[in-house]
């Protein structure tokens, strides 16, 4: 096309492990992924979605040998499970990378030689406490208790081993000053201080290379013919999984060069792994004189009963289920709707049965059948207006709706894609509030036929473009409400309705069932489906004996409210205690001693929320005056702050 600038857009998911089967925490951000993809795909751009698996590393290496499987065996297993879980989900990805393919050695090795070869890699010893989980390495002071990791409570593993260094601390400066060049590298720009702060705090090299088994990319050959010792290490999992991003896109392997989508445009990833991304990531892009990616974006936590879903704790959802049960666009409306991007969201059946009933039935559904209704009873399926007659009409509605469409693009660019869905649901108040004002049926009898059918073509002209707009949050549906008109949804289309704002003026209409009819826990309870796992519940119901129960007048004794930690400082003086600066929305923050410094690193708990008994009498411990109380549970694989479930106001009462 001539005169047309095609933008290139590339979007990744991060590559799951194969010792895990695939969850809803999963589902999400590869839904995110899908999403932008999709989104990027309708305005007309050239994109690159690439989703897969990591595969290697001793985690995986166990969990194959506990199977009694051979490890690429036990892999090939996993991840087809992923692969077809995101087919059956319609996921548009471009490329499925997996770490045990040929082309990502290769580039895997080029990468280390590379970083070698200019000095950034160097020979070193190296000893830590090492979660074989999370597959990383903590220093003494970050474990709970005496071996436990800080990110799963699993036992660390002290080891020793001769190990590559990556000179990371040499990149702390270059970092902070990109990151300050680039504000909104880290999205949501919320979890950029975490980042920076942690930078800040001091690097230290990173050790990139174990001795201790065997299933991981081997060095490359050249240092291997310098000298045979170095066939005994294999390229730490991390390094390794990184480097997908761009091994998927022909570097310097035999797959074609895909380069030019490099830079990516978005890394989605979980809060979990955002230090990866964007400061090891970025230190070794640095190395190897590649540009930075644009955004990593971090999303919240999947929680099942207030627990992070994982596996070990046996509260994962599946995915596949719900979708069955519910539909996959209902589940993918819910999870891109339901939790602000960033935040954490607990998982409830009941939450998302009133997702469907409330938006989708209610809002969108009813907006359509009302449509076709009327379409059907007042003019047999075809209507048609005069364009001039109804612009004028129309003039305050169209200029409504186009400020509400012109916001759009900036929530998606943002990835607030919760937002970009709310806003989108304007226009199906706009819609139904239009109708209800308008009155149609009293219109009809007033025999003024033609303003019914200018409302008409108004509601339709409305769906029409929410749903090329819905399309990349919800794809089958946004296809449904547009065969209603005829059309299909496309890049074309989205050029001719909202890019150069087309109406159309002469519609039949061709009826569809209506999309999201209500769902009562009858109904599921009919088609075989767990709404029972909630309700047995109530039916099991029995009193229960509470030992030293107190009343509400007790409970509203104590003032306890939502803060924010300013800061946090080692009390050189004390083993446990860590001084706080705590910000409750009063004239200024109070000074909290806590005994938490065997669980937290100081810098980990600035800008956290957490829940503070306020009218605690101050008292002086270690000669520093402490003016409240810190809320935390603890239990046998250590402490945890107590954090509202969502952001709230500092100073916001707990009741
Ligand atoms: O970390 N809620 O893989 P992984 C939301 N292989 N998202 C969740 C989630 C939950 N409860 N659980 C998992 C790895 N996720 C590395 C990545 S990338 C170069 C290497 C999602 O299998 C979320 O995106 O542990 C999280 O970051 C990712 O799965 C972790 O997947
Ligand atoms: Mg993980």
């Amino acid at each position: 096309m001539e005169g047309v600038l095609i933008s290139k857009f590339f979007v990744t998911s991060p590559i799951y492990y194969v010792n895990d089967i695939p969850h809803i925490g999963h589902a999400y951000t590869t839904i995110i992924v899908d999403t932008l993809a999709r989104f990027h795909r309708l305005k007309g751009d050239c994109v690159f979605c690439l989703t897969g698996t990591d595969e290697h590393g001793q985690k995986i290496e166990q969990s194959a040998h506990k199977k009694g499987q051979e490890p690429k065996v036990y892999v090939d297993m996993i991840a087809k499970r992923f692969k077809d879980l995101w087919d059956t989900f319609g996921i548009s990805y471009d490329s499925f990378i997996r770490t045990t393919d040929s082309t990502h050695l290769q580039s895997a090795q080029y990468v280390f030689a590379q970083m070698f070869e200019k000095g950034d890699i160097y020979k070193g010893e190296y000893e830590g406490n090492y979660c074989i989980s999370c597959e990383s390495f903590f220093a003494k002071s970050q474990l709970v208790g005496e071996r436990g990791c800080p990110d799963c409570g699993k036992e660390t593993t002290l080891l020793k081993e001769e190990s590559y260094f990556f000179k990371l601390s040499a990149y702390e400066k270059k970092l902070l000053e990109f990151y300050d060049a680039h504000p909104d590298f880290i999205l949501p720009k919320s979890r950029r201080n975490e980042v920076i702060n942690f930078v800040k705090a001091g690097l230290e090299d990173l050790s990139i290379t174990r001795t201790t088994f065997e299933w991981g990319i081997k060095l490359p050959q050249i240092l291997i013919d310098k000298d045979k010792n170095n066939a005994k290490h294999v390229m730490y999992v991390w390094l390794d999984a990184l480097i997908n991003y761009v091994s998927a896109l022909g570097f310097h392997n035999d797959l074609p060069n895909k380069m030019e989508f490099w830079p990516a445009n978005y890394h989605i990833v979980g809060k979990d792994i955002l230090r990866f991304h964007a400061i090891y990531w970025p230190a070794f892009l640095m190395s190897l004189e590649l540009p930075l990616p644009r955004h990593i974006a971090a999303h919240g936590w999947w929680t099942k009963d207030g627990a992070k879903m994982s596996k070990s704790i046996g509260n994962v959802v599946n995915p596949k289920e719900v979708v069955d049960a519910y539909g996959l666009d209902s589940f993918r409306y819910f999870v891109l709707r339901e939790v602000p991007f960033g935040q954490d969201g607990d998982y409830s059946q009941n939450a998302l049965i009133e997702r469907i009933n409330s938006d989708l039935g209610n809002d969108l559904g009813n907006l359509l059948n009302r449509l076709l209704g009327m379409s059907a009873k007042y003019f047999n399926n075809t209507l048609s207006v005069d364009e001039v007659c109804f612009k004028e009409s129309y003039t305050e509605e169209i200029a409504e709706v186009n400020a509400i469409l012109g916001t759009l693009e900036s929530y998606m660019d943002e990835v607030q894609i919760n937002r970009y869905l709310e806003e989108l649901w304007k226009l199906f108040s706009l819609g139904n509030g239009i109708i209800a004002k308008k009155e149609p049926w009293s219109l009809m009898k007033a025999n003024q036929s033609g303003a019914v059918a200018e409302l008409l073509v108004f509601i339709a002209n409305v769906l029409l473009r929410a749903a090329l707009y819905l399309s990349p949050c919800m794809p089958s549906t946004a296809n449904a409400i547009a065969s209603v008109f005829g059309l299909e949804v496309n890049a074309q289309n989205f050029a001719t309705f909202i890019v150069q704002n087309q109406f159309l003026t002469t519609i039949t209409l061709n009826p569809i069932p209506a999309l999201f009819p209500r769902i009562d826990e009858k109904r599921m309870e009919e088609a075989g489906v767990a709404v029972k796992a909630e309700s047995q519940h109530k039916e099991q119901w029995q009193p229960l004996e509470i030992p030293n129960a107190i009343s509400k007048e007790d409970f509203s004794k104590m003032d306890i409210r939502i803060g924010t930690i300013l800061s946090a400082e080692i009390l050189p003086k004390s083993e446990k205690l860590l001084k706080l600066q705590v910000d409750l929305g009063e004239v200024r923050a109070r000074q909290i001693l806590a005994g938490i410094k065997t669980y937290y690193n100081p810098q980990e708990l600035v800008g956290m929320q957490v829940c503070v008994l306020a009218n605690l009498k101050p008292a002086k411990l270690m000669g520093e005056v402490s003016e409240g109380m810190i809320l935390a549970a603890k239990d046998g694989t250590g402490l945890a702050l107590i954090a509202p479930q969502k952001q709230k106001i500092n100073g916001s009462q707990i009741s």
